[in-house]
Parts: C-alpha cells; structure tokens; sequence
C-alpha cells in the first residue's frame, strides 16, 4: 500500500507482514462497549494506520458516541515488529491520560497483544486501568475486528470491546 504522506515510498520490508493492517477502516456497524460497572453502550470508530517508509507504523483510532456523534475515545502511536520475528509492540497515547506499550504476537492475519507498561496522568479518574488485551483479526470475509479487554483495580480481566471494520 502506498504512503499517504509521499506516495513514492515503499513500505519498509520489516512491516510487509502488517501489510494488511495499512489504509482506513471504517467500522460497518456500531461497536459494543461494556464493563461490570458501567451501563453498555455503542460508539463508531475510524482506524488510519499509514507510513513514512521507516520501520514504524503510525496509527490514529477516533470513537465516536453513536447517536449524537461526539468525539469519544482516541488513540495514537506508532506500531513497531522485531526483524525476523513476529514479534509486535503497539506504543499507545490515549486521550484519557493513560498511555501504553502492549506487545504480542502475529500470527497469520491475527495479532494478539498484550499490556507491558500502564502510565498515566497523576490527576487520572479512577478506576486505573490494571491490564489490557486487544486482538485484531482481519477475517476471511475481509472485515477487521478488535477486541479489548481490560482488568482495572476493582474488576478482573474481562471485555470492554468489540467492534468490526470495513476498508475505506
Ligand atoms: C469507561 C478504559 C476504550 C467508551 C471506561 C473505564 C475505563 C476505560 C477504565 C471506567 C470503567 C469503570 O468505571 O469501572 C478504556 C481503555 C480503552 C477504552 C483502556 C482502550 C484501550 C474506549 C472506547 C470507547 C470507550 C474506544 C468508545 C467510545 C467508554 C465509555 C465508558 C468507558 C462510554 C463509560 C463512561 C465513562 O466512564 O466514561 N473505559 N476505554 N472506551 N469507556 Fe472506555
């Protein structure tokens, strides 16, 4: 795929097993988010993971309340494989305060991560986030879908997140 900033460079050779991660996905139907403790709720979010030709892939996720449309939850960051490996770290700022190193692996079209490192801004709301697990898997119907689970200081592990996306 083509970099959208200089469409000349190619994709370093270390990302061309993320090659299929690349472009805009819009997700085709609202997602689900849940927690223990909060009442359910659906959002839409847009997905752009781009390159500049380094051996990084630079992401933006936008939520969006899926009625009134407002800006919900964001992410940012940079996403990095280990040469010669499968070996993924996903390097995250999200919009709440709370920043991230997940790492995992890719297997196939299936990339499961998994927090390393959880800081955040000393006035952060509680409940801190304790864990994070997130898949991404691009299924044969050629539809990405996320998921994430979180554990925070009162609630193990358990989902807060679904949702499926379609190439733009
Ligand atoms: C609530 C974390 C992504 C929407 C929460 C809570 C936490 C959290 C800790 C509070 C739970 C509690 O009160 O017990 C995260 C993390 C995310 C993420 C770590 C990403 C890895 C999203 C996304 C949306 C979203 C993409 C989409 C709009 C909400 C809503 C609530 C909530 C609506 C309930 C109201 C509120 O507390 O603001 N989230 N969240 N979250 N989250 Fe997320």
């Amino acid at each position: 795929m083509a970099c959208p900033v200089n469409n000349t460079v190619e994709l370093n050779p270390t990302l061309l097993p993320l090659e299929w991660l690349l472009g805009t996905w819009e997700c085709d139907e609202p997602g689900e988010g849940s927690f223990p403790t909060i009442k359910p709720f659906r959002y839409t979010e847009t997905l752009h993971f781009s390159h500049v030709g380094q051996p990084v892939i630079n992401f933006m996720f936008n939520a969006f309340h899926a009625e009134s449309k407002k800006p919900m939850h964001r992410e940012c960051g940079f996403v990095r494989m280990q040469p010669g490996t499968n070996r993924v770290a996903f390097i995250i700022a999200q919009n709440s305060g709370l920043v991230e190193i997940e790492e995992g692996e890719l297997t196939g079209q299936q990339l499961s991560l998994q927090s390393q490192q959880l800081a955040r801004t000393s006035f952060a709301k509680e409940p801190y986030v304790k864990q994070i697990c997130r898949v991404f898997q691009l299924r044969p119907d050629g539809k990405l879908e996320q998921t994430v689970s979180m554990a925070t200081d009162n609630q193990p592990l358990i989902q807060h997140l679904r949702i499926t996306y379609r190439q733009s």
